[in-house]
């Protein structure tokens, strides 16, 4: 007995030592993490690259993040009379997995951000009116476009489906080079296609009727897009998940995810406005000359500078949102010049005047959601009662019976136009927004990797501008700069990638 259970410690032993200088000997061949990282950014997409880049290069790393406005970005709240309201981004579907996540692993909740009845109008009158009965709301729809909206919510699933493998592959590590690339692993080129085709005429294609584009597809657009039918047929598609059930918002505001992530990841926070970057020759402590970006910003009046291995900007390229110059770089960094959508946020509060909508009486409007049709001829792409981002019920009238709501229009509106919706009003605030690309299929997405060790996050918003989508890409270019730092070109761009995960547990 004991002759052979020393044996068996030796041999474990042995097996032990085996063991240990493979793992000694992969990471030796591990190159040394980089010295520092930035980050320009702190939206969503520049705080959850901070988290995974952490994750990935361990705990030497200094990241800096840059922010010359707000941690959030896009994601804020406005104080309406001492209550906080989402004004950006608000709503998150049941299966944005990495925003779920974030909520769970920083201790965060959810709230949710759906309720009310919603009714459609065009201009004249309202095309389509919920019920509080789910009876009547099927009966009502199929009666005004026959299956269509049943077949509407699997042309959308089918696309989540696929879209959701990206989860898998990412939790393998995997990681791509261009959003195209991406797609193209969750999709094949029927994925790709969605960014060539404009919703419009994939959806004719698949034959849906006119009325049914125009009354039910083209108000979701509006609302979340701004925009018509004819954007692309993906960012269409997420779109239009956002007229699921089971909507979600981060209760204290969505924003919060950002300076949670932020602080999780160690990152340091420095408030200042990237100007300039250039690639430039430093000499290190270790004596090598190694390439590194000069990151030139401004605080205040001051201008200063910094030196990093790598640098991802996680803000839109783009004059009038970042400007950042990119200095001296051979062949240059490309010029994107896309335009975003302008969209203001509207908050007031005060009594609508349902007249506008419906000749029924006040007291029987019972809609807390109007959309409007694209030939609707409005100055609002949507109007809506909003709850504070900490209730967690459905929203309540303060005690002068007055609600809150939300506004969307293209341009900043007049007193004289917002007398148009409300019988009177008392507080009203306002936040326009540079709030997502412009899509006009054919739709190419810019470049992830501008230069060696320079990556582009936001270029993920041409295909579609989302939370998820940012978290996504924000996860992506971490992958991508952890492998591309440490050689590991097999955990890029692989193709066969369901197939092969499909197998493995
Ligand atoms: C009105 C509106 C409604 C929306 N609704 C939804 C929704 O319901 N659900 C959803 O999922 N998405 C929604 N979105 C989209 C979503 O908000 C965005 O896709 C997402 O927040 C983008 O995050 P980001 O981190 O990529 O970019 P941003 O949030 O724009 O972050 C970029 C950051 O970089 C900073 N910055 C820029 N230039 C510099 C510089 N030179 N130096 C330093 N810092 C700089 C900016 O100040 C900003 O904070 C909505 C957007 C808007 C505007
Ligand atoms: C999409 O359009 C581009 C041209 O804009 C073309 O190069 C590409 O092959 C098209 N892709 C698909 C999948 O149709
Ligand atoms: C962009 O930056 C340059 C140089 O920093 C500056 O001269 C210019 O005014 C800026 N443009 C805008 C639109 O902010
Ligand atoms: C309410 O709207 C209707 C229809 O636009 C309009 O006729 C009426 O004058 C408005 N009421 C008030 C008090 O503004």
């Amino acid at each position: 007995m004991g002759r052979a259970s020393v044996e068996l410690e030796s041999w474990l032993l042995t097996l032990w030592l085996l063991l240990c200088s493979w793992g000694c000997l992969a990471s030796a061949e591990l190159r040394a993490p980089p010295d520092k990282i930035a980050i320009i950014g702190a939206g969503i997409g520049g705080t959850s690259s901070a988290y995974y880049l952490r994750q990935k290069f361990g705990k030497d790393v200094k990241i800096d993040v840059f922010e010359r406005q707000e941690v959030g970005g896009r994601l804020a709240t406005l104080n309406v009379e001492g209550q906080d309201f989402e004004a950006g981004g608000s709503i998150i579907h049941p299966l944005n997995l990495h925003m779920k996540r974030f909520v769970k692993d920083l201790g965060l909740s959810t709230v949710p951000a759906s309720g009310g009845l919603v009714g459609v109008y065009n201009g004249e009158t309202l095309v389509f009116e919920e019920s509080s009965w789910f009876i009547i709301n099927m009966i009502k729809l199929v009666w005004h476009y026959g299956f269509q909206t049943l077949r509407m919510h699997m042309w959308v699933e089918d696309i989540l489906d696929k879209f959701m493998r990206i989860y898998r592959y990412q939790s393998h590590d995997y990681a791509f080079s261009s959003v195209e690339k991406l797609l193209h692993a969750v999709g094949g080129d029927d994925f790709l296609g969605l960014l060539n085709h404009t919703l419009h005429e994939t959806l004719q294609k698949a034959g849906f009727s006119e009325k049914f584009i125009n009354e039910m597809v083209a108000p979701i657009m509006k609302v979340n897009y701004g925009q018509s039918t004819d954007l692309s047929a993906f960012v269409g598609a997420v779109s239009m998940t956002g007229a699921d059930s089971g909507l979600w918002a981060v209760e204290g505001g969505n924003k919060v995810v950002c300076s949670r992530l932020l602080k999780a990841s160690k990152g340091n926070l420095i408030s200042g406005s990237v100007m300039f970057i250039e690639e430039k020759t430093r000499t290190k402590l270790t004596g090598n000359p190694t390439k590194m970006y000069e990151v030139v910003y401004q605080t205040g009046s001051e201008t200063l500078s910094d030196f990093y291995d790598i640098v991802l900007v996680a803000t839109p390229l783009n004059q009038k949102m970042s400007n950042i110059t990119f200095l001296n770089f051979d062949p240059p960094i490309e010029e994107f010049d896309q335009s975003y959508q302008q969209i203001v946020t509207t908050l007031i509060k005060g009594e609508l005047n349902s007249t506008v909508f419906s000749s029924r009486a006040k007291d029987q409007f019972g809609l807390s959601t109007v959309l409007v049709t694209d030939n609707s001829d409005l100055f609002i792409n949507s109007i809506a009662i909003v709850s504070p981002v900490r209730e967690e019920e459905n929203p309540l009238p303060s005690t002068d019976g007055t609600y809150v709501w939300k506004i969307f229009s293209p341009d900043v509106l007049s007193k004289k136009q917002i007398m148009k919706y409300f019988l009177s009003y008392d507080y009203a605030v306002k936040k326009a927004w540079r709030a997502y690309p412009l899509y006009k299929p054919p739709q190419k997405c810019p470049s992830i990797i501008l230069h060696d060790r320079l990556y582009y996050v936001n270029g993920i918003e041409f295909a579609a501008s989302a939370m998820e989508m940012s978290a996504i890409a924000g996860y992506n270019a971490a992958l991508l700069a952890y492998h591309r730092w440490n050689g590991n070109a097999d955990m890029i761009d692989q193709d066969g990638l369901y197939e092969k995960l499909k197998t493995e547990l």
